[in-house]
């Protein structure tokens, strides 16, 4: 079994794009300017964004942070991303989810000048990678992506199944993972809550994303002998050992599933800190008008 080491990948492709930073500051060039919107006190938003702007600093993007109190408007927050969106020197920004009940997170993500979309959430984005266009890939199924490529893992016809079917990593990593080419030709199989037997679908899968957000939710006899296990969990369950109270678990069993894997991410370690590298690397594509001129 081997791990997928999400500490290691991102902190080569964080030296990577430090040194393409440094590349532009040598030529005058325009430097990668990040901003983030951060509403409330939502306690996993805080860790979220904080890792975020530190990883601008690490890798010499500018970054602003721009944070309101739980109690904001929807009209002030959409005046923000108005004022982003036609703010010359911002190349990307995030409007950190979730937001208070009382804000539509539709509408706040609607309002986001598509070009400016890191996070890759604005539907002209999501339609133009479901089309293989070019677009701005959502963080988490970017960085699983990137974390495929990079560990050489095969997935030319390889049954994939995903579990979970959120907008934000399950509907898109089952898109990109079917999409013509590497890493994808996958044959992908997306279950959720009503799906039947779960169990033997996942049962199935050479590769099994695990994005469902439930903690230890895939067994150890779920899995075949020789998958490959992309664990996007991020739960938090209370552990009295710990000085917090409390420790970081994924959606997949590690202790049982690992010893059956041919390559597993681990939690924490693994998907988390890609996604915030894949946003680094949307942003300097931002800044470098690859997607969009
Ligand atoms: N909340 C949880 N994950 C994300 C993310 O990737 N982007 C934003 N904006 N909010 C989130």
């Amino acid at each position: 079994m081997q791990l997928l080491d999400g500490k290691l990948l991102s902190e080569n492709i964080k030296a990577e794009l430090a040194a393409e930073v440094d590349l532009i500051k040598q030529k005058g060039g325009k430097i990668p300017h990040l901003a983030a919107v951060l509403v409330g006190e939502n306690p996993a938003s805080e860790v979220y964004v904080a890792s975020k702007i530190r990883s601008c600093e690490q890798v010499g993007f500018k970054s602003t942070l721009i944070r309101r109190t739980a109690d904001v408007t929807e009209a002030e927050l959409l005046e923000i991303v108005e004022g982003l969106n036609n703010d010359p020197d911002v190349d990307g920004f995030i409007v950190q989810l979730p937001l208070p009940k009382h804000i539509d997170e539709e509408k706040i993500t609607l309002a986001i000048d598509f070009r400016k979309d890191v996070d890759g959430f604005h539907p002209v984005n999501f339609g133009r990678m479901a089309q293989g266009m070019a677009a701005f890939l959502p963080a988490t199924p970017y960085g699983i992506i990137e974390m495929l490529r990079r560990y050489n893992i095969e997935t030319a016809g390889k049954h994939c199944v995903v579990v979970g079917r959120s907008n934000i990593v399950g509907t898109p990593i089952s898109i990109l993972l079917s999409r013509k080419g590497y890493p994808g030709d996958c044959t992908v199989t997306l279950t959720h809550s009503r799906t039947k037997n779960l169990p033997a679908e996942v049962r199935r899968a050479d590769i099994i994303v695990a994005a469902i957000g439930v903690p230890h939710f895939i067994k150890g006899d779920w899995v075949k002998e020789g998958a490959v296990v992309i664990d996007v969990g991020m739960n938090r369950i209370d552990d009295p050992t710990k000085k917090s109270g409390s420790r970081l678990v994924g959606d997949v069993d590690f202790e049982a599933v690992a010893p059956k894997c041919s390559h597993i991410t681990p939690v924490p370690g693994g998907v988390g800190l890609m996604t915030v590298t894949a946003l680094m690397m949307n942003t300097l594509k931002s800044c470098r008008k690859e997607i969009y001129s």
